[in-house]
């Protein structure tokens, strides 16, 4: 724990950088199970933006773990964890008016609280997508191979089988990606991104 620290804050409000970059920051934040889409989508829709030249950024899962969190495993503690550092940097890059796309499972409610309750407090816009496929679904998919082997007891605490996954209750945007292609996710997120004049 720190001390004797101060925040020192810049010569330039949130208003007035976004005024100059002409565009304001936002978390999009993609919470499902292992092989719901999360990825696929965030990918998809980074492009997306970049194309339309919005500064946006994505952050997932697995490639943060091989670096900034490379020393957290998938116990609840590190998951918690996890998603707490997740939260403080995906906030650094809205605070820098990216449009920021994390995709994590982010399996608990209570750790997707903290990071919405960070953004509020700060006057950042947090907007929670679930991106729901049943579990028999994802099963199915397993484009990794990881449900087979969590069924077959080699990976423990793995979420569905082993470890809990907490449903958003009143997520912003909800998409079920059983019944909807990835074009008509992006689509649906541009357009609450561009209803809430974010682009
Ligand atoms: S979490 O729960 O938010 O901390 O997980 P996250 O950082 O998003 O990492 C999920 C990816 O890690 C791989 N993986 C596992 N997932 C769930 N449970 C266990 N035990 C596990 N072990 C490895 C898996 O590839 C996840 O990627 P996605 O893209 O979600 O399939």
């Amino acid at each position: 724990m720190a001390t004797n620290i101060t925040f020192h804050p810049g010569s330039v409000s949130a208003e007035e950088r976004a005024t100059l970059l002409s565009q304001k920051g936002v978390t999009i934040w993609f919470t499902g199970l292992s092989a719901s889409g999360k990825s696929t989508i965030a990918c998809a829709l980074e492009q997306h933006l970049l194309h339309l030249h919005r500064f946006a950024y994505r952050l997932d899962g697995d490639n943060v773990r091989f670096g900034l969190n490379k020393d957290l495993g998938f116990d609840e503690k590190s998951r918690n964890e996890n998603i707490r550092r997740i939260g403080e940097v995906a906030k650094l890059f809205a605070d820098a008016c990216c449009i920021t796309l994390t995709a994590f499972i982010s399996p608990y409610r209570a750790d997707r609280a903290v990071a919405r309750a960070l953004h509020e407090q700060a006057g950042i816009a947090f907007v929670e997508v679930f991106v729901d496929a049943p579990l028999n679904v994802v099963e199915q998919r397993d484009p990794k191979g990881l449900y087979k082997k969590a069924r077959a007891g080699e990976i423990k605490d793995f979420t569905g089988i082993s470890a809990p996954y907490e449903a958003p209750d009143v997520p912003e945007i909800h998409i079920r990606t059983d019944e909807c292609d990835v074009t008509e996710a992006v689509r649906r997120i541009t357009e609450y991104l561009s209803e809430k004049s974010f682009i």
